[in-house]
């Protein structure tokens, strides 16, 4: 078994994110939408820092305008993960990029996935499941729109609510009715927190959300009270290095704090975030990891294990997860 070969679970994937450049450019040709500003002479994403690159991921969107366009995207999505062998994944959908924050709309585009999905499981071998995700710099009024969505979808395969965007846009008690409403509905939580904020911001988010997992939560390496209480609490870090290193989070792969947050006893997983953004795959993470911090195949199964411990889906698909995770004699 190679990097690549080996079975993988990944937590942290945005979906719009996780489009390939080509598949962006090809759909506005079709519609004649000019974005081409958005990409640089090799046809990749071009964007310098996080707050451009938020701007060049929603311009990206802007093709996908269609349930069928979304289910375009699934299939292309899950065609560049399933090769790096992931077998199960949860990806961030948010309703804000699928018929404006609309239900009756969304309704339709989550069809529209969830077919795709399906028949990318029965092709392909690898199981989808969605995060309804709010996103943070279009306020809380709109982040009420997209958990009404998740409160209304939740199902076989919604099955969690989170918040990305920009982390220093206002405080997490500010979405604290957004999340209070998905919890209400049954739904697990997850939110980017200490990707860009402090440590102080990953324990409000813990406070005010209570999430059972964070995205990032890189910067809680700083504050040892802090890893106490997440060790404590059981809550999952959604550890995403390639992007980290790529967005300028950490200067380089050396100075990841990924080993230190996991020398605390913390539970960590690793994923790729928006993999052609930041120019990663699972087999680039893990490659890496293997490189920068000597990590082997013990390492990796212990990651996947925790995250198939810590994915959002049901018990039944988490015991047929865990069976391709099985070393094969
Ligand atoms: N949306 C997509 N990628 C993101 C990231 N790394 N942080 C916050 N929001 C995002
Ligand atoms: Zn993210």
């Amino acid at each position: 078994m190679t990097l690549q070969t080996m079975p993988k679970v990944e937590l942290h994937l945005h979906f719009e994110g996780a489009a390939p450049p080509k598949f962006i450019a090809g759909l506005a040709r079709e519609k004649n939408i000019d974005i081409a500003k958005i990409f640089d002479e090799n046809g990749d994403y071009a964007y310098q820092g996080f707050e451009e690159f938020l701007n060049t991921y929603e311009a990206a969107c802007t093709p996908l305008q269609s349930p069928q366009d979304f289910y375009r995207l699934t299939l292309a999505v899950l065609e560049e993960t399933a090769k790096h062998g992931v077998v199960y994944a949860e990806t961030f959908v948010s309703p804000d990029f699928c018929g404006g924050g609309d239900l009756g709309a969304w309704r339709e585009y989550l069809d529209a996935i969830s077919r795709a999905a399906h028949e990318a499981e029965r092709d392909l071998g690898i199981t989808l499941r969605g995060i309804i995700t709010a996103i943070r710099h279009f306020g809380p009024e709109q982040a009420k729109t997209a958990a009404r969505c998740a409160a209304e979808t939740k199902g076989d395969f919604i099955v969690g609510f989170g918040m990305a965007g920009a982390e220093m846009a206002g405080r997490p008690k500010d979405y604290a009715y957004s999340f209070d409403m998905a919890r209400e509905a049954g739904l697990p939580l997850t939110c980017h927190a200490g990707e860009w904020g402090g440590a102080d911001m990953v324990s409000d988010t813990i406070r005010d959300l209570g999430v059972s997992r964070i995205g990032h939560g890189i910067n809680a390496v700083h504050d040892p009270n802090l890893l106490t209480e997440i060790v404590e609490k059981g809550i999952v870090l959604e550890v995403c290095p390639g992007s980290n290193v790529v967005l300028g989070a950490v200067p380089d792969w050396t100075s990841h704090p990924i080993e230190k947050l996991r020398d605390a006893g913390v539970q960590i997983t690793v994923s790729t975030d928006d993999p052609p953004f930041f120019h990663t795959t699972m087999t680039y993470e893990y490659d890496m990891l293997a490189k920068t911090f000597g990590w082997g195949a013990d390492d990796f199964a212990v990651l996947n294990q925790t995250a198939l411990r810590a994915a959002y889906c049901d018990d039944a698909t988490r015991t047929k997860i865990a069976k391709k995770l099985e070393p094969t004699p």
